[in-house]
């Protein structure tokens, strides 16, 4: 069955949703997005996105294209219109199309944003294979620009980091600058030594994580040790445990670090303690 998706105020079957070839998004990867979990027909951190968003806006010279509460309506609307139990919402905003290219920021007057969601059905979201048995990744070096703190549609090199994690039979990769772990492909990264969960701290490095956001606060009120810092591949391989955290994966354990396994092998107990916090505190929350 066809999708209905939202474009520029209506919406419509995925068959039937177009945007135009000059769009600033498609030729220049001029836009930014946010993705949001639906845990049974319910937002997770949707506040949260939603400031992102405008952040991520704003520092591109773009201005939100609504209100937050006009935005939950469209997420509301869509989880309704498709049956949305467990899964994502995906939301892209882009400069527009003002009918030419030019390197040049059109007139926000004359050209408005383009506005896309689109759901995505994970039935098993919550409880995925994965999760279960733990994440292999590798290494690679962080080659992005230097504001990663923007969620821009700009993800060649991460989907390209996943290619390569993919061939060499792990299922993501870690990125490393200056010899120190920047964050994962699409989610960011955590070690945890003598029961202190260790993250790198907030920069332009980094995407400020909106799931990461609400694990260490969690983690924090659990009486958990928190150090924000950032860390090398060798200290992660030597760790007790490692995971990832984003709003598609929650928190996920992750097992192999560039071929070494990290103790059993198995999901650790702080991961899997923090997962459980997460999702529940998340569903109780959800709206
Ligand atoms: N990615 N770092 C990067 C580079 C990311 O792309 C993401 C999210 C995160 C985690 O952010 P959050 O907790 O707000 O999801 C960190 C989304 C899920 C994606 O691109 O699909």
């Amino acid at each position: 069955m066809a999708r209905t998706v939202y474009l520029n105020g209506e919406y419509l079957p995925e068959t039937e949703a177009s945007v135009s070839i000059f769009d600033r998004g498609f030729l220049m990867a001029d836009g930014v997005y946010e993705v949001t979990s639906v845990l049974g027909g319910r937002l997770v951190d949707f506040a949260g996105h939603a400031k992102r968003l405008e952040r991520s806006l704003n520092a591109l010279d773009m201005k939100m294209p609504m209100t937050e509460e006009a935005l939950l309506e469209i997420h509301r609307e869509l989880v309704r219109r498709n049956d949305l139990e467990d899964g994502l919402i995906y939301l892209q905003v882009t400069r527009g199309a003002p009918g030419d290219r030019d390197f040049i920021f059109p007139d926000p007057a004359t050209t408005p944003l383009t506005v896309v969601l689109f759901t995505q059905s994970k039935p098993n979201l919550a409880d995925s294979p994965e999760a279960k048995r733990g994440l292999k990744v590798i290494s690679i070096e962080d080659i992005r620009w230097g504001r990663r703190d923007i969620k821009t549609v700009q993800l060649l090199y991460p989907s390209m980091g996943k290619m390569m994690a993919k061939a060499a039979g792990a299922d993501d990769a870690w990125m490393v600058e200056d010899g120190k772990v920047t964050e994962g492909t699409s989610n960011n990264a955590y070690i945890v030594k003598d029961g202190r969960i260790i993250t790198r701290e907030l920069s332009h490095d980094i995407l400020h994580g909106i799931t990461r956001a609400a694990v260490l606060r969690f983690a924090e009120e659990a009486q958990m040790k928190v150090e924000e810092r950032s860390f090398t591949i060798e200290e992660a391989q030597a760790a007790d445990e490692a995971f990832i955290t984003s709003a598609s994966s929650f928190v996920t354990a992750v097992i192999q670090i560039d071929g070494v396994t990290l103790g059993e092998g198995v999901p650790g107990p702080v991961a899997q303690r923090l997962r459980q916090i997460y999702l529940e505190e998340s569903r109780a929350r959800a709206v």
